[in-house]
Parts: C-alpha cells; sequence; structure tokens
C-alpha cells in the first residue's frame, strides 16, 4: 500500500530498460499498454490532496495503479527538483536553465519510472507533466513553444499523457491556500501573481487547443466537491471502451 501512495524510486526495477523512442531522439512515438493520466494547475489548485484520492479510488476499483510527480520521481529528478525549488540568491537560475533542468529531471522519470510502469500495464497518475512547462516555461517565461515541445519530445520519447484534468481556480485564491498551507514558499511559489496569471492563462489556452485530452475542472469550490467531480470524470472515461489497463490478480 506505501508503494501505491508514494512518490518513490525505490519501486524502480532493477534492470533499465531500452525502447525505441529514445534512440531515436523522441521522434518514435512509444508505445505504451496502461494509462498516463496527469493533473495539472496553478499554485494552490490542490492537485496533490486530489491526487491521493483518485489514487486510492483506482486502487480500490482494482487498478495497479502508481502515483509519482514532476519534478521528481526518481532519485535524480528528485535532486533536480530540490535545485529547481530552492532559490540560490547571488545566482539566479536562468528561464532556459530552469527549463532545461526540469527536461532532464523528465527524461529521467519518463525513462526510469513512467514507462517501466505504464508497459507493465500500470495505471500512472502524475502530479503535473508536460503541460506545466508549456505553461510555466512557456506561457509565464516566455520560451518558445516551439523549442520546448521540440526538446520536451526528446525528453519523453514522445510520451503524452491520454487523460490530463487541469484544476482551474482564480490565482489570487490559490496562492492565499498555499501561504496558509505552507509556511514557507518555494522558488516558483514566490513568483509574483501576475507570472500564475499567465501560468493560468496557458493552462486555459492549451486546454482549448486540446478538448479531447484536456479537461477543465472548477477548483474553486470544497474539496468534497473537486473530489467527486474528477472520480466522475476519470471513472467515466475509464469505462469508455478500449483495452484497459491490467488488473492485479
Ligand atoms: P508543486 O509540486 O508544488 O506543484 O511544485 C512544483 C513547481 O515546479 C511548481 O511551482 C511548478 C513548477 N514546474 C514548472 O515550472 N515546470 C514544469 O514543467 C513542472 C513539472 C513544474
Amino acid at each position: 500500500l506505501f508503494l501505491l501512495f508514494s512518490t518513490t524510486w525505490n519501486t524502480i526495477p532493477p534492470v533499465f530498460f531500452t525502447y525505441e523512442g529514445h534512440r531515436t531522439m523522441g521522434t518514435q512515438k512509444q508505445q505504451t499498454r496502461g494509462l498516463f493520466i496527469t493533473l495539472e494547475g496553478v499554485e494552490g489548485s490542490g492537485k496533490s490532496t486530489q491526487i491521493r484520492h483518485l489514487a486510492e479510488v483506482l486502487t480500490q476499483a482494482g487498478y495497479r495503479v502508481l502515483q509519482t510527480r514532476e519534478p521528481g520521481g526518481t532519485a535524480t529528478a528528485e535532486a533536480i527538483r530540490h535545485i529547481l525549488l530552492t532559490a540560490v540568491s547571488h545566482e539566479p537560475v536562468t528561464p532556459q536553465a530552469e527549463a532545461l533542468l526540469i527536461l532532464a529531471a523528465r527524461c529521467q522519470h519518463v525513462t526510469h519510472l513512467i514507462m517501466p510502469a505504464l508497459r507493465r500495464g500500470t495505471l500512472v497518475l502524475c502530479d503535473r507533466f508536460s503541460d506545466s512547462t508549456f505553461a510555466y516555461q512557456g506561457f509565464a517565461r516566455g520560451l518558445d513553444l516551439q523549442w520546448l515541445r521540440a526538446a520536451n519530445e526528446v525528453a519523453t520519447g514522445g510520451l503524452t499523457p491520454d487523460l490530463t484534468l487541469v484544476l482551474d481556480l482564480p490565482v489570487s485564491v490559490g496562492l492565499a491556500r498555499r501561504r496558509a498551507d505552507r509556511g514557507q514558499q518555494n522558488r516558483l511559489d514566490r513568483e509574483t501573481e501576475r507570472f500564475h496569471r499567465k501560468v493560468r492563462r496557458g493552462f486555459l489556452a492549451l486546454a482549448a487547443e486540446e478538448p479531447g485530452r484536456m479537461t477543465i475542472v472548477n477548483a474553486n469550490r470544497p474539496a468534497q466537491e473537486v473530489r467527486d467531480d474528477l472520480t466522475e470524470i476519470v471513472v467515466g472515461w475509464l469505462a469508455r471502451p478500449r483495452r484497459p489497463p491490467r488488473r492485479r490478480s
């Protein structure tokens, strides 16, 4: 049970696999068997609480679930997360360095944790993924989106979530929640409200581009309502005809 609910690199299988996608620098679409669901949203949107609940519901329904997060999920990616979220005042991280670090973390995460799990037929639930890079480093930091998409393709080997839920709420509400939750804020939390508004607009624009994959969920409601809504969406989506992920025996 612990393994199911924690982001942990000791779940990495001892054998590191290879697959076509990486040999071709991400140009070949990766074949997976499990399903890949991501949760996205601005700071304070409640993703972490909601993803825990979803993992619980889906595990109880008989799915083999891996819950993980970005940046992070493997030892190397978690070390990169630490660098990213800890400000060093005398050496600001440039937007380009930030993007490259995030993509390096993603590459490790996809290679050593996500793809092996998907190949085993596991349902992977990930707190943030590529859409965060497009929203934060693209829309908010102003890096070129085409470049980001191409670099992200290299990092992921072409892996795209099957379903993405965007928890949406006004930035002022999210930031206030975050301040109340955590005494200390990380380097990105401390960005201006204007920055976070651009992030939110980014997520909404991305969702408008890909309505088939991305669903916006109103997170400016009591957690229980958001929880029920998310469960209904995911359960309904899983019930759609497709080859289901392998269930636990
Ligand atoms: P969180 O775990 O609180 O969501 O924090 C992760 C931070 O990293 C959050 O501020 C968003 C940021 N981030 C990016 O800027 N780009 C990315 O691609 C990802 C995955 C996260």
